[in-house]
Protein backbone atom coordinates (compact mmCIF):
# COMPACT_ATOMS: atom_id res chain seq x y z
CA UNK A 1 0.00 0.00 0.00
CA UNK A 2 1.64 3.35 -0.92
CA UNK A 3 1.11 5.93 1.90
CA UNK A 4 1.74 9.74 0.32
CA UNK A 5 3.17 11.63 3.59
CA UNK A 6 3.04 15.75 3.12
CA UNK A 7 6.17 16.80 2.66
CA UNK A 8 6.13 18.42 5.78
CA UNK A 9 6.52 15.25 7.91
CA UNK A 10 9.24 13.15 7.73
CA UNK A 11 10.78 11.85 11.08
CA UNK A 12 12.72 14.75 11.82
CA UNK A 13 9.54 17.26 11.01
CA UNK A 14 6.93 15.73 13.88
CA UNK A 15 3.82 17.82 14.07
CA UNK A 16 5.67 18.95 17.59
CA UNK A 17 6.96 17.12 20.72
CA UNK A 18 5.03 15.27 22.60
CA UNK A 19 5.01 15.82 26.36
CA UNK A 20 6.44 12.73 28.34
CA UNK A 21 2.71 10.81 29.30
CA UNK A 22 0.72 12.12 26.10
CA UNK A 23 -1.55 9.74 25.22
CA UNK A 24 -2.09 8.67 21.41
CA UNK A 25 -4.92 7.03 20.53
CA UNK A 26 -8.86 6.76 18.33
CA UNK A 27 -12.27 6.79 19.66
CA UNK A 28 -15.46 5.45 18.97
CA UNK A 29 -18.86 4.77 20.63
CA UNK A 30 -21.03 1.68 21.39
CA UNK A 31 -23.85 2.29 19.21
CA UNK A 32 -21.43 3.44 16.21
CA UNK A 33 -19.17 0.42 16.21
CA UNK A 34 -20.61 -2.61 18.15
CA UNK A 35 -23.73 -3.72 16.01
CA UNK A 36 -27.22 -4.96 17.58
CA UNK A 37 -27.83 -2.37 20.31
CA UNK A 38 -31.86 -3.83 20.30
CA UNK A 39 -32.16 -2.20 23.72
CA UNK A 40 -31.15 1.15 23.23
CA UNK A 41 -33.16 4.52 22.13
CA UNK A 42 -31.57 4.83 19.09
CA UNK A 43 -32.35 1.01 17.91
CA UNK A 44 -36.17 2.04 18.41
CA UNK A 45 -35.56 5.39 16.41
CA UNK A 46 -33.82 3.63 13.78
CA UNK A 47 -36.84 1.26 13.32
CA UNK A 48 -39.93 3.63 14.08
CA UNK A 49 -40.13 5.31 10.43
CA UNK A 50 -38.91 8.80 12.14
CA UNK A 51 -38.00 10.42 8.57
CA UNK A 52 -34.09 11.62 9.81
CA UNK A 53 -32.67 8.16 9.71
CA UNK A 54 -31.15 7.19 6.58
CA UNK A 55 -30.62 3.10 7.27
CA UNK A 56 -30.62 1.35 10.56
CA UNK A 57 -27.56 -0.03 12.64
CA UNK A 58 -27.93 -3.20 11.95
CA UNK A 59 -24.87 -5.46 12.60
CA UNK A 60 -22.33 -2.21 12.45
CA UNK A 61 -18.88 -2.63 11.91
CA UNK A 62 -19.38 -5.88 15.06
CA UNK A 63 -17.18 -4.57 16.85
CA UNK A 64 -18.97 -6.22 20.07
CA UNK A 65 -17.42 -9.34 18.45
CA UNK A 66 -14.53 -8.09 16.50
CA UNK A 67 -12.78 -5.89 19.38
CA UNK A 68 -9.46 -8.28 19.93
CA UNK A 69 -8.78 -7.80 16.77
CA UNK A 70 -9.58 -3.79 16.39
CA UNK A 71 -7.28 -3.33 19.45
CA UNK A 72 -4.14 -5.92 17.53
CA UNK A 73 -4.46 -3.45 14.94
CA UNK A 74 -3.98 -0.29 17.05
CA UNK A 75 -1.26 -1.38 18.80
CA UNK A 76 0.29 -2.68 15.74
CA UNK A 77 0.27 1.07 14.84
CA UNK A 78 1.98 2.15 17.75
CA UNK A 79 -0.85 3.71 19.23
CA UNK A 80 -1.56 3.78 22.93
CA UNK A 81 -4.96 4.91 24.00
CA UNK A 82 -8.13 3.42 23.03
CA UNK A 83 -11.31 5.95 24.14
CA UNK A 84 -14.52 3.37 23.71
CA UNK A 85 -18.10 3.52 25.57
CA UNK A 86 -20.02 1.21 27.77
CA UNK A 87 -23.11 0.63 26.56
CA UNK A 88 -26.13 1.00 29.26
CA UNK A 89 -28.47 -0.17 27.30
CA UNK A 90 -27.03 -3.39 27.24
CA UNK A 91 -25.93 -3.21 31.08
CA UNK A 92 -29.46 -2.51 31.99
CA UNK A 93 -31.40 -3.19 29.30
CA UNK A 94 -34.83 -2.86 31.22
CA UNK A 95 -35.10 -0.79 34.30
CA UNK A 96 -33.56 -2.56 37.48
CA UNK A 97 -32.32 -5.46 35.36
CA UNK A 98 -28.45 -5.68 35.05
CA UNK A 99 -26.99 -7.83 32.65
CA UNK A 100 -23.38 -9.27 34.40
CA UNK A 101 -22.44 -11.00 31.13
CA UNK A 102 -22.88 -7.51 29.33
CA UNK A 103 -20.47 -6.38 32.37
CA UNK A 104 -17.82 -9.01 31.65
CA UNK A 105 -17.70 -7.66 28.43
CA UNK A 106 -16.81 -4.76 29.33
CA UNK A 107 -14.32 -5.94 31.38
CA UNK A 108 -12.70 -8.16 28.68
CA UNK A 109 -12.67 -5.00 27.07
CA UNK A 110 -10.51 -3.28 29.83
CA UNK A 111 -8.39 -5.97 30.40
CA UNK A 112 -7.51 -6.26 27.12
CA UNK A 113 -6.50 -2.94 26.12
CA UNK A 114 -4.03 -3.41 29.37
CA UNK A 115 -2.79 -6.49 28.01
CA UNK A 116 -1.44 -4.47 24.60
CA UNK A 117 -0.24 -1.71 26.75
CA UNK A 118 -3.09 0.58 25.65
CA UNK A 119 -4.77 3.24 27.95
CA UNK A 120 -8.62 2.27 28.06
CA UNK A 121 -10.61 5.91 28.14
CA UNK A 122 -14.20 4.95 28.86
CA UNK A 123 -17.34 6.73 28.03
CA UNK A 124 -20.57 5.77 30.17
CA UNK A 125 -22.83 7.63 27.84
CA UNK A 126 -22.62 8.41 24.61
CA UNK A 127 -25.40 9.45 22.63
CA UNK A 128 -27.59 6.11 23.49
CA UNK A 129 -30.15 5.36 26.63
CA UNK A 130 -31.49 2.73 27.51
CA UNK A 131 -35.07 2.65 25.17
CA UNK A 132 -36.64 2.32 28.85
CA UNK A 133 -34.49 5.24 30.42
CA UNK A 134 -35.89 7.80 27.31
CA UNK A 135 -39.51 6.27 27.23
CA UNK A 136 -39.15 7.31 31.29
CA UNK A 137 -38.60 11.14 30.00
CA UNK A 138 -34.76 10.88 29.81
CA UNK A 139 -32.27 13.42 31.77
CA UNK A 140 -35.54 15.43 32.12
CA UNK A 141 -36.96 12.50 34.34
CA UNK A 142 -37.02 13.28 38.00
CA UNK A 143 -34.73 10.31 39.28
CA UNK A 144 -32.23 10.60 36.05
CA UNK A 145 -29.68 11.23 38.31
CA UNK A 146 -30.05 8.63 40.63
CA UNK A 147 -30.76 6.24 37.84
CA UNK A 148 -27.62 7.50 35.77
CA UNK A 149 -25.58 6.75 39.05
CA UNK A 150 -26.84 3.44 39.75
CA UNK A 151 -25.68 1.98 36.67
CA UNK A 152 -22.25 4.24 36.85
CA UNK A 153 -21.90 2.20 40.36
CA UNK A 154 -22.96 -1.11 38.84
CA UNK A 155 -19.76 -0.77 35.60
CA UNK A 156 -17.10 0.35 38.38
CA UNK A 157 -15.89 -3.41 38.42
CA UNK A 158 -14.55 -2.30 34.46
CA UNK A 159 -13.42 0.67 35.88
CA UNK A 160 -11.53 -0.56 38.69
CA UNK A 161 -9.83 -2.97 36.66
CA UNK A 162 -7.30 0.25 35.48
CA UNK A 163 -9.37 2.31 33.37
CA UNK A 164 -7.62 5.70 34.18
CA UNK A 165 -9.63 8.05 32.53
CA UNK A 166 -13.51 8.42 33.08
CA UNK A 167 -16.19 10.41 31.18
CA UNK A 168 -19.48 10.45 32.33
CA UNK A 169 -22.15 11.74 29.56
CA UNK A 170 -20.56 12.59 25.91
CA UNK A 171 -21.48 16.04 24.50
CA UNK A 172 -23.92 17.09 26.95
CA UNK A 173 -24.80 20.51 24.45
CA UNK A 174 -26.36 17.90 21.60
CA UNK A 175 -28.81 16.09 24.21
CA UNK A 176 -31.70 18.77 23.69
CA UNK A 177 -31.10 17.73 19.78
CA UNK A 178 -31.30 14.04 20.86
CA UNK A 179 -34.61 14.45 22.75
CA UNK A 180 -35.98 16.65 20.02
CA UNK A 181 -35.42 13.85 17.65
CA UNK A 182 -36.59 10.79 19.81
CA UNK A 183 -40.00 12.84 20.60
CA UNK A 184 -40.84 13.99 16.63
CA UNK A 185 -40.53 17.04 17.41
CA UNK A 186 -40.11 19.72 14.29
CA UNK A 187 -36.95 21.47 15.98
CA UNK A 188 -34.95 17.71 15.41
CA UNK A 189 -36.03 17.53 11.78
CA UNK A 190 -35.12 21.53 11.02
CA UNK A 191 -31.98 21.24 12.62
CA UNK A 192 -30.73 18.42 10.61
CA UNK A 193 -32.24 20.37 7.79
CA UNK A 194 -29.25 23.50 8.58
CA UNK A 195 -31.95 25.16 10.40
CA UNK A 196 -31.18 26.07 14.38
CA UNK A 197 -30.05 23.35 17.18
CA UNK A 198 -33.00 23.15 19.84
CA UNK A 199 -30.91 25.58 22.54
CA UNK A 200 -30.81 23.56 26.22
CA UNK A 201 -33.09 24.84 28.53
CA UNK A 202 -31.90 26.20 32.19
CA UNK A 203 -33.56 22.64 33.15
CA UNK A 204 -31.77 20.69 30.71
CA UNK A 205 -28.70 22.37 31.53
CA UNK A 206 -28.79 22.03 35.35
CA UNK A 207 -30.06 17.99 34.94
CA UNK A 208 -27.39 17.22 32.92
CA UNK A 209 -24.71 18.92 35.55
CA UNK A 210 -26.48 17.09 38.35
CA UNK A 211 -26.21 13.54 36.63
CA UNK A 212 -22.51 14.29 35.33
CA UNK A 213 -21.36 15.30 39.07
CA UNK A 214 -23.61 12.83 40.63
CA UNK A 215 -21.54 9.67 38.40
CA UNK A 216 -18.41 11.28 38.99
CA UNK A 217 -18.77 10.95 42.79
CA UNK A 218 -19.32 7.23 42.11
CA UNK A 219 -16.33 6.90 39.92
CA UNK A 220 -14.17 8.69 42.37
CA UNK A 221 -15.37 6.83 45.12
CA UNK A 222 -14.76 3.73 44.17
CA UNK A 223 -11.27 4.37 41.85
CA UNK A 224 -8.70 6.49 41.60
CA UNK A 225 -9.87 7.36 37.73
CA UNK A 226 -9.87 10.89 36.83
CA UNK A 227 -13.22 11.95 35.77
CA UNK A 228 -14.94 14.52 33.58
CA UNK A 229 -17.44 14.85 30.64
CA UNK A 230 -16.66 15.41 26.95
CA UNK A 231 -17.79 18.58 25.59
CA UNK A 232 -18.43 19.94 21.53
CA UNK A 233 -16.19 23.00 21.92
CA UNK A 234 -16.13 24.86 18.71
CA UNK A 235 -13.64 27.25 16.84
CA UNK A 236 -15.68 30.69 17.02
CA UNK A 237 -14.69 33.25 14.61
CA UNK A 238 -15.88 36.32 14.02
CA UNK A 239 -15.83 40.06 12.87
CA UNK A 240 -15.71 42.68 14.92
CA UNK A 241 -19.60 43.41 14.34
CA UNK A 242 -19.70 39.49 14.96
CA UNK A 243 -18.58 39.36 18.03
CA UNK A 244 -21.58 40.12 19.95
CA UNK A 245 -23.74 36.90 18.16
CA UNK A 246 -20.71 34.83 18.22
CA UNK A 247 -20.81 35.30 22.08
CA UNK A 248 -24.58 34.43 22.45
CA UNK A 249 -23.97 31.45 20.68
CA UNK A 250 -21.65 30.46 22.58
CA UNK A 251 -23.50 30.61 26.00
CA UNK A 252 -26.48 29.64 24.72
CA UNK A 253 -25.31 26.18 23.43
CA UNK A 254 -21.49 25.62 25.15
CA UNK A 255 -20.20 27.68 27.89
CA UNK A 256 -22.50 26.10 30.31
CA UNK A 257 -21.13 22.95 30.01
CA UNK A 258 -17.47 24.19 30.00
CA UNK A 259 -18.49 25.90 33.17
CA UNK A 260 -20.25 22.71 34.54
CA UNK A 261 -16.61 20.95 34.19
CA UNK A 262 -14.78 23.03 36.80
CA UNK A 263 -14.11 20.85 39.78
CA UNK A 264 -13.54 18.17 37.05
CA UNK A 265 -10.29 16.30 36.86
CA UNK A 266 -10.08 16.99 33.22
CA UNK A 267 -11.98 18.18 30.14
CA UNK A 268 -12.78 16.20 27.30
CA UNK A 269 -12.67 18.08 24.19
CA UNK A 270 -14.72 17.25 20.32
CA UNK A 271 -14.38 19.53 17.68
CA UNK A 272 -14.39 18.91 13.92
CA UNK A 273 -14.96 22.58 12.45
CA UNK A 274 -15.32 26.40 12.79
CA UNK A 275 -17.90 28.73 13.35
CA UNK A 276 -18.15 32.22 11.92
CA UNK A 277 -19.84 35.12 12.72
CA UNK A 278 -20.58 39.02 11.13
CA UNK A 279 -22.91 41.61 11.35
CA UNK A 280 -25.78 39.40 10.50
CA UNK A 281 -25.01 35.97 12.58
CA UNK A 282 -23.69 33.02 11.60
CA UNK A 283 -22.12 33.36 8.11
CA UNK A 284 -23.31 30.40 5.67
CA UNK A 285 -20.10 28.62 4.12
CA UNK A 286 -19.19 30.59 0.39
CA UNK A 287 -19.26 28.49 -2.35
CA UNK A 288 -15.32 28.60 -2.46
CA UNK A 289 -15.00 26.60 0.55
CA UNK A 290 -12.87 24.19 1.12
CA UNK A 291 -15.24 20.89 2.29
CA UNK A 292 -15.00 17.65 3.73
CA UNK A 293 -18.08 15.58 2.28
CA UNK A 294 -19.86 17.09 5.30
CA UNK A 295 -18.59 20.75 6.64
CA UNK A 296 -15.87 22.91 5.99
CA UNK A 297 -12.21 21.57 5.77
CA UNK A 298 -10.79 23.43 8.50
CA UNK A 299 -8.37 21.56 10.56
CA UNK A 300 -7.33 24.72 12.61
CA UNK A 301 -9.89 24.60 14.47
CA UNK A 302 -8.72 22.14 16.88
CA UNK A 303 -6.08 24.47 18.30
CA UNK A 304 -8.06 27.57 18.81
CA UNK A 305 -10.78 24.87 20.36
CA UNK A 306 -8.46 23.74 22.90
CA UNK A 307 -7.27 27.34 24.42
CA UNK A 308 -11.48 28.17 24.83
CA UNK A 309 -11.95 25.20 26.33
CA UNK A 310 -8.57 25.16 28.48
CA UNK A 311 -10.02 29.16 29.32
CA UNK A 312 -13.24 28.64 30.39
CA UNK A 313 -12.67 25.29 33.29
CA UNK A 314 -10.14 27.48 34.41
CA UNK A 315 -6.98 25.61 33.30
CA UNK A 316 -8.46 21.81 33.56
CA UNK A 317 -6.38 19.49 32.08
CA UNK A 318 -7.43 18.64 27.98
CA UNK A 319 -8.32 15.15 26.50
CA UNK A 320 -8.89 15.88 22.83
CA UNK A 321 -11.38 13.00 22.76
CA UNK A 322 -12.79 14.06 19.46
CA UNK A 323 -11.29 15.42 16.27
CA UNK A 324 -11.79 13.85 13.04
CA UNK A 325 -13.07 14.40 9.18
CA UNK A 326 -15.89 12.60 7.29
CA UNK A 327 -13.90 12.06 4.28
CA UNK A 328 -14.04 9.09 1.58
CA UNK A 329 -10.57 11.05 0.18
CA UNK A 330 -7.98 9.35 2.67
CA UNK A 331 -5.12 11.22 1.44
CA UNK A 332 -7.56 14.60 2.60
CA UNK A 333 -7.72 12.61 6.40
CA UNK A 334 -3.44 12.74 6.10
CA UNK A 335 -3.53 16.57 5.76
CA UNK A 336 -6.44 17.23 8.16
CA UNK A 337 -3.87 15.42 10.88
CA UNK A 338 -1.19 17.22 10.29
CA UNK A 339 -2.17 20.38 10.02
CA UNK A 340 -5.01 19.53 13.03
CA UNK A 341 -1.36 18.54 15.12
CA UNK A 342 0.66 21.12 14.22
CA UNK A 343 -1.68 23.86 15.57
CA UNK A 344 -2.35 21.54 19.07
CA UNK A 345 1.16 21.73 19.26
CA UNK A 346 1.41 25.77 19.08
CA UNK A 347 -1.52 26.02 22.02
CA UNK A 348 0.94 23.11 24.17
CA UNK A 349 3.86 25.33 23.51
CA UNK A 350 1.69 28.39 24.69
CA UNK A 351 1.26 26.77 27.60
CA UNK A 352 -2.22 24.66 26.94
CA UNK A 353 -2.41 21.47 29.31
CA UNK A 354 -3.04 19.20 26.72
CA UNK A 355 -2.68 15.32 28.04
CA UNK A 356 -3.35 13.24 24.42
CA UNK A 357 -5.12 13.04 21.11
CA UNK A 358 -7.83 10.56 19.96
CA UNK A 359 -8.54 10.57 16.64
CA UNK A 360 -12.42 10.17 15.51
CA UNK A 361 -12.19 7.53 14.60
CA UNK A 362 -10.66 4.22 15.31
CA UNK A 363 -12.95 2.48 12.52
CA UNK A 364 -15.50 3.91 9.98
CA UNK A 365 -19.11 3.90 11.79
CA UNK A 366 -22.49 4.38 11.84
CA UNK A 367 -22.64 8.45 11.60
CA UNK A 368 -26.34 8.16 13.25
CA UNK A 369 -29.11 9.65 11.40
CA UNK A 370 -26.57 9.79 8.50
CA UNK A 371 -25.84 5.90 8.63
CA UNK A 372 -22.69 4.44 6.59
CA UNK A 373 -21.85 7.01 4.15
CA UNK A 374 -19.62 9.23 6.21
CA UNK A 375 -16.55 7.67 6.27
CA UNK A 376 -14.31 8.86 9.40
CA UNK A 377 -12.23 5.90 10.20
CA UNK A 378 -8.29 5.42 9.98
CA UNK A 379 -9.69 1.59 9.37
CA UNK A 380 -12.65 0.65 6.91
CA UNK A 381 -14.45 -3.05 7.16
CA UNK A 382 -16.44 -5.01 4.63
CA UNK A 383 -20.20 -4.91 5.66
CA UNK A 384 -20.70 -8.46 4.66
CA UNK A 385 -17.33 -10.06 5.77
CA UNK A 386 -16.72 -7.35 8.07
CA UNK A 387 -13.02 -7.83 7.08
CA UNK A 388 -10.69 -4.61 8.64
CA UNK A 389 -8.43 -2.77 5.82
CA UNK A 390 -5.73 -0.25 7.57
CA UNK A 391 -6.07 2.78 5.48
CA UNK A 392 -3.19 4.51 4.69
CA UNK A 393 -4.11 7.82 6.63
CA UNK A 394 -3.42 5.56 9.84
CA UNK A 395 -0.36 4.56 8.95
CA UNK A 396 0.71 7.89 8.57
CA UNK A 397 -0.75 9.00 11.78
CA UNK A 398 1.33 5.87 13.18
CA UNK A 399 4.14 7.50 11.47
CA UNK A 400 3.36 11.44 13.06
CA UNK A 401 3.51 9.68 16.59
CA UNK A 402 6.24 8.25 16.34
CA UNK A 403 7.58 11.38 14.99
CA UNK A 404 5.99 13.16 18.11
CA UNK A 405 7.35 10.77 20.75
CA UNK A 406 10.74 11.20 19.06
CA UNK A 407 10.46 14.58 19.23
CA UNK A 408 9.72 14.78 23.26
CA UNK A 409 12.30 12.32 23.71
CA UNK A 410 15.39 15.12 22.27
C1 LIG B 1 -20.07 12.49 18.36
C2 LIG B 1 -19.79 11.26 17.53
C3 LIG B 1 -19.96 11.57 16.06
C4 LIG B 1 -18.96 12.64 15.69
C5 LIG B 1 -18.91 13.01 14.21
C6 LIG B 1 -19.53 13.75 17.77
O1 LIG B 1 -20.51 14.72 17.87
O2 LIG B 1 -19.66 12.31 19.69
O3 LIG B 1 -20.64 10.24 17.98
O4 LIG B 1 -19.84 10.44 15.26
O5 LIG B 1 -19.21 13.79 16.44
O6 LIG B 1 -20.05 13.67 13.81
Amino acid sequence: MTVEIPSTLSEAAAPFAAPKGFLWGTATAAHQVEGNNTASDWWALEHSGSPVITEPSGDAADHFNRWPGDLDLLRDLGLDAYRFSIEWARIEPERGVFSSASLDHYKRMVDGCLERGITPIVTLQHVTLPAWFRRGGGWSATDASDLFSRYTEYVMPAIELGVPWVATINEPNLQPLMTALHNNDPKALNAWNGGPMPVPTEEEITALIAAHKAASAVVRQNSSAKVGWTVSVPDLQYTPEGEVHAQKWFEQYDAPFLRGARGDDFIGLQNYFRTSFDENGLVPLPETARMTDLWEFYPQALGHAVRTAYELTQGLPVLVTENGIPTTDDQLRIEFLDTALRTLGKAIADGVDVRGYLHWSALDNFEWALGYAPKFGLISFDPVTFERTVKPSAHAYAQMVRAARAAGRM
